[in-house]
């Protein structure tokens, strides 16, 4: 028997939430980062995975979705936690309990979480904090005395499972300015390799999926975009975006 603790996290917030879920269930979890390509693996039924996604205009990322389709199940439960930036998850539970289904996993319990917004970073700044904690401490034990019963099945999700909400994507694509040393770092650590090796401050935009991963790893803050324009779009999402928003636990 295996535990695993999946995540796909390119700023660092959906991790957070996951590894405070883990870290309050029994055993060891072992990391899968989803943000790196991921090699096929078989499962077992007596595995447990922890897989947390962030919620992308409501969806799976792409790029997760594709890397968790090479994972096998066969029979493994999955525990799902989807962790959003203080809007709304829409389909990105039914979506990641479609998928994992469709993997040969049983799911289990699901979580939808809070973390600081990745574009708009004054949205839940500073979330998850001591209160998301303790609250996602006591989610975990609930999620432990499930697992412990063997149950398993779940109750059911809001959102729509199969046909998902349209996800366009947001237009922002990061680029370097002066102050790149052409260290690499965002090259390397792109979950979609975006970032041209010999020319990190320059950015594929076709590839591009927005995650802000490259801006939060610049050692140099050599990566941004039209910081006015982001001000102004950030601005107008305030009565989307704003306010506490809850974390939630389905079991
Ligand atoms: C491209 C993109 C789309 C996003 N769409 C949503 C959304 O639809 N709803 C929401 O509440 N947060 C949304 N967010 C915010 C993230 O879900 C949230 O900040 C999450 O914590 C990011 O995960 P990470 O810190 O692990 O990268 C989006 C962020 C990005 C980068
Ligand atoms: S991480 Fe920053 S300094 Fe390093 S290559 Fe990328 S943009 Fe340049
Ligand atoms: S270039 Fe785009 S996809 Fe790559 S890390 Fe930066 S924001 Fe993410």
């Amino acid at each position: 028997m295996a535990n695993y603790n999946i995540y796909f996290s390119p700023t660092g917030g959906t991790k957070k939430v996951a590894d405070i879920l883990a870290g309050n269930l029994a055993g060891e979890f072992r990391g899968i980062d989803l943000c790196k390509d991921v090699e096929p693996v078989k499962l077992s039924a007596d595995d447990i995975c922890l897989v947390s996604v962030p919620s992308y205009g409501g969806r799976v990322p792409a790029v997760a979705a594709e890397r968790i389709k090479k994972i096998d199940g066969c029979g493994a439960r999955a525990v799902l936690n989807c962790v959003y930036g203080n809007r709304e998850w829409e389909d990105t539970l039914t979506e990641l309990q479609d998928m994992l289904e469709g993997a040969g996993f049983k799911c289990v319990a699901a979580a939808a979480a809070v973390a600081e917004h990745s574009i708009f970073r004054q949205y839940a700044a500073g979330r998850p904090d001591a209160e998301d904690a303790a609250q996602l401490t006591g989610f975990a034990a609930q999620i432990q005395a499930k697992l412990d019963s063997g149950e398993t099945s779940m109750s059911e999700l809001a959102g729509s499972h199969g046909t998902y909400k349209e996800y366009n994507g947001v237009p922002f694509r990061p680029e370097g300015d002066e102050r790149c040393t052409g260290c690499g770092l965002c090259a390397q650590e792109c979950p979609v390799g975006a970032i041209d090796t010999e020319n990190p401050a320059s950015t594929d935009k076709e590839k591009c999926i927005s995650c802000m991963r490259c801006i939060s790893l610049c050692p140099n803050h050599a990566r941004d975009f039209d910081p006015e324009k982001m001000r102004t779009i950030g601005e107008s999402k305030a009565e989307a975006l704003g306010g506490h928003k809850n974390n939630y636990l389905f079991i």
